[in-house]
């Protein structure tokens, strides 16, 4: 592996298609390595633009815009960090050996959609899962909750955040969750899933490093399991480690190893899990660092924009935790642009706490603008000074 010098001709070059927070922080661990990074998203300003090299503002969707960018900035490594992107330009990309997509353009494709990666995980890999079905109309749908049963959870087949998402408790119900996920999904394709309701004890983001070891060859590491607590499909804390069983923590690696052994290529990727008593279930994977796992900017020594960039220079990673930690998410609790923050001083009294303020250039009441670092002896003491540190921060209109 060669790093040139960013801005000359030995430059190596990497493009991020999506910028917000976590491609910001994986923007900023690659330009701690010297790589040139170009950051793309679809407005301007957006966390990412304001610490890369250059940025560009697009609609990663366009197929030819898309097409147009990469021949102008022609990267060596391409970094998806959101799923709205027009993932068969990326095949093309990279079966025509322009640059190489991470960690594939296959796992891209496979994990945008829900239809794909569960097909995969259940049918083919043969992982638990909750019992699921697909529909494309409301007749459909009634039809798969016979398989489901209720309670049952409707999702548009392309959606992110909880997005369109709602929750059957009878046949009658599923009305309103089929227009509800037809009015929220991200691309609309009138598609969804249905799945069984997992009275799950809790779940985890079991984040999973594909890198190349001493001997040449990929290997696989897991970090320490992340629990975190969901509301409306939305992650609002996260801590680490979550204790597991013994048992459920093998059964976690070992889904997590057989779904990343397939998506193949190098990267960090997070899949999540829920688990029962000693069984786990696997529920979806990211092929890139994830929204809980920001709490490892607290805990590791590598944090997962580390590892995510080290594994895609095809360098050695580290997963091991020095510190139990947990992370809140700070919300606009506003809509407007150009927002100030304060009550800074006293989130930061505690010495073992930390910030991230995103830099957004607009913040709507339920956005994630920011989010507060704990760490502690015990991941309870954590949660609470995440959550007290997540809680001083107000937000004001500039005027
Ligand atoms: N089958 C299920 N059983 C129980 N809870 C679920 C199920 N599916 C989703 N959830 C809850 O909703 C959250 C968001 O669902 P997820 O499929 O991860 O959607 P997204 O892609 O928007 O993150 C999960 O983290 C979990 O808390
Ligand atoms: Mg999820």
């Amino acid at each position: 592996m060669q790093i040139g010098t960013p801005l000359s001709d030995s430059a190596l070059r990497v493009m991020l298609l999506g910028s917000g927070e976590l491609g910001k922080e994986v923007i900023i661990s690659l330009q701690r390595l010297g790589v040139e990074v170009i950051a793309v998203d679809r407005y301007e300003n957006a966390p990412g633009h304001q610490v890369a090299h250059r940025f560009h503002t697009l609609d990663m969707t366009d197929a030819n815009a898309l097409h147009n960018l990469v021949e102008l900035e022609s990267p060596h490594i391409i970094v998806p960090e959101i799923e709205a992107i027009a993932t068969d330009e990326l095949a093309k990309i990279e079966a025509a050996n322009i640059s190489e997509v991470i960690p594939t353009a296959r796992a891209i494709q496979l994990t945008m959609n829900r239809e794909g990666i569960r097909c995969l995980a259940a049918e083919e890999l043969g992982l638990a899962t909750s019992k699921y079905g697909f529909a494309s109309t409301l007749d459909e749908l009634i039809e798969v909750s016979k398989h489901t049963g209720f309670p049952c959870i409707v999702k548009p087949i392309m959606s992110s955040s909880g997005k369109g998402q709602s929750t059957a408790h009878n046949e009658t119900e599923l009305k309103a969750c089929w227009d509800y996920a037809m009015s929220g999904g991200r691309v609309n394709h009138g598609r969804v899933i249905l799945e069984e309701m997992i009275p799950f004890d809790y779940e985890i983001t079991l984040l999973t490093v594909r890198s190349i070891g001493r001997d040449g060859e990929i290997e696989t590491s897991f970090c320490e399991p992340i629990g975190h607590r969901q509301e409306k499909g939305d992650y609002v804390e996260s801590w680490q480690p979550q204790a597991m069983s013994k048992i459920a923590l093998e059964k976690s690696r070992e889904i997590a190893k057989k779904i990343t052994d397939n998506l193949g290529g190098r990267g960090l990727f997070g899949v999540e899990i829920f688990i029962k008593g000693d069984d786990a279930y696997f529920s979806e994977v990211s092929p890139r660092p994830h929204d809980t796992g920001m709490t490892t900017m607290a805990t590791q020594f590598q944090n997962e924009f580390d590892l995510h960039a080290r594994a895609i220079l095809g360098l050695p990673v580290n997963t091991a935790l020095h510190s139990v930690g947990a992370s809140a998410v700070i919300y606009g609790k506003m809509d407007a642009k150009g927002i100030s923050f304060s009550g800074l001083e006293q989130a930061l009294a505690d010495p073992d706490t930390d910030l991230r303020l995103f830099g957004k250039p607009e913040a709507f009441s339920r956005r994630r603008m920011g989010v507060a670092l704990a760490r502690a002896n015990d991941t309870d003491t954590a949660r609470q000074k995440a959550k007290k540190a997540a809680d001083a921060i107000s937000t004001q209109l500039f005027v």
